[in-house]
C-alpha cells in the first residue's frame, strides 16, 4: 500500500531528471577557439547513460551546414532523444538532426509567443510564454518520456540559464591544455556565474594532456552521482 501511494505521488510529481553538463574546455574555461578531442569527449558519454541530450539553438546552428550534408541513416533505436531549446524558431535542419543516426528522435522546445508558420516539420513541445521555461521543460520531459538523466551539450548560454535556476546536478569538464582568445565564451556563459559550492567527485588524466574533472553541484543537488564505469 505504501509503495502504491509513493508510485501515485511520483506520477503526479515526477522526480526531476539528473542534469549533467559535460563540456570540453580550454584551461581558461572557454568552450570555443580550440581543437576539441572529440573522440575522448564522446568516449566519456557512457558514464551517464543519458536519456536526453539537451542542447541550445546556437550549438545546433554552429553545425547546421555540416548537418545538412551529413549521411541520414535514420533515427537510432535506443539512443537518447535530442531536445533543442529553440524559443525563436531559428533551427531549420530538423529532419537532418532526426535522421543523422545519433539520436532516437528530436524534440524542439518552443515558447508560446512564437507560433509556427504552417505545420512544424517535427512534433514540438511548447513550454513557456516568451522564452522556453527550462524548469517546466525538465519536469514535463520527465513525466512525458520517463527520462532520468539529461546531458546538457552547451557552449555556455544554456548551461548558465540552468545554473541560475539551480537545475544542474553535475558539471563534467574535459580540460584541454591550451589557452584561447575566444572572447567571453566561457562554459558558464558570458557573465560571472552564480556563487555555487562544488564538490570534486573524480579526476582522471588522459593523453595528450587532458584532465577530466567531475563536480557535484552544491547542497541543492538531489541524487548521488553515478559511478564512473
Ligand atoms: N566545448 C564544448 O563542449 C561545446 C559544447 C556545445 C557547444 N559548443 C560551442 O558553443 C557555441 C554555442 O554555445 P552558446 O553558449 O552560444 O549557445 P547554447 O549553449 O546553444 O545556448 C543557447 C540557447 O540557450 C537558450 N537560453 C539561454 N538562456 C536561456 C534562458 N534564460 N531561458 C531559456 N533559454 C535560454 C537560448 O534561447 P533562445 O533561443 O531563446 O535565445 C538558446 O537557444 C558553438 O560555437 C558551439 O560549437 C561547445
Amino acid at each position: 500500500m505504501m509503495q502504491m501511494t509513493a508510485m501515485r505521488a511520483e506520477a503526479r510529481h515526477p522526480k526531476p531528471p539528473y542534469v549533467v553538463v559535460h563540456v570540453a574546455v580550454s584551461l581558461d574555461g572557454h568552450t570555443t577557439g580550440f581543437s576539441v578531442d572529440l573522440a575522448r569527449f564522446y568516449s566519456l558519454l557512457p558514464t551517464w547513460q543519458e536519456d536526453i541530450t539537451l542542447t541550445g539553438a546556437d550549438t545546433i546552428l554552429a553545425q547546421e551546414r555540416e548537418l545538412a550534408a551529413a549521411p541520414r541513416p535514420g533515427p537510432a533505436d535506443g539512443a537518447p532523444l535530442l531536445v533543442v531549446v529553440d524559443s525563436r524558431r531559428r533551427v531549420r535542419e530538423w529532419e537532418a538532426l532526426r535522421d543523422c543516426g545519433y539520436w532516437s528522435g528530436v524534440l524542439p522546445l518552443r515558447a508560446a509567443s512564437r507560433q509556427p508558420v504552417g505545420d512544424p516539420p517535427v512534433p514540438e513541445l511548447v513550454v513557456g510564454s516568451d522564452r522556453v521555461d527550462l524548469r517546466q521543460a525538465l519536469t514535463q520531459l520527465a513525466s512525458r518520456t520517463g527520462a532520468r538523466v539529461v546531458r546538457v551539450d552547451s557552449g555556455g548560454q544554456l548551461t548558465r540559464a540552468l545554473l541560475d535556476l539551480r537545475l544542474v546536478d553535475e558539471v563534467s569538464l574535459l580540460v584541454h591544455s591550451c589557452l584561447t582568445d575566444s572572447g567571453s565564451h566561457y562554459w558558464f556563459g558570458a557573465d560571472p556565474p552564480p556563487a555555487l559550492p562544488m564538490a570534486l567527485q573524480d579526476v582522471e588524466t588522459f593523453d595528450p594532456g587532458l584532465v577530466w574533472l567531475r563536480y557535484r553541484v552544491g547542497p541543492l543537488a538531489r541524487d548521488s552521482i553515478p559511478a564512473v564505469e
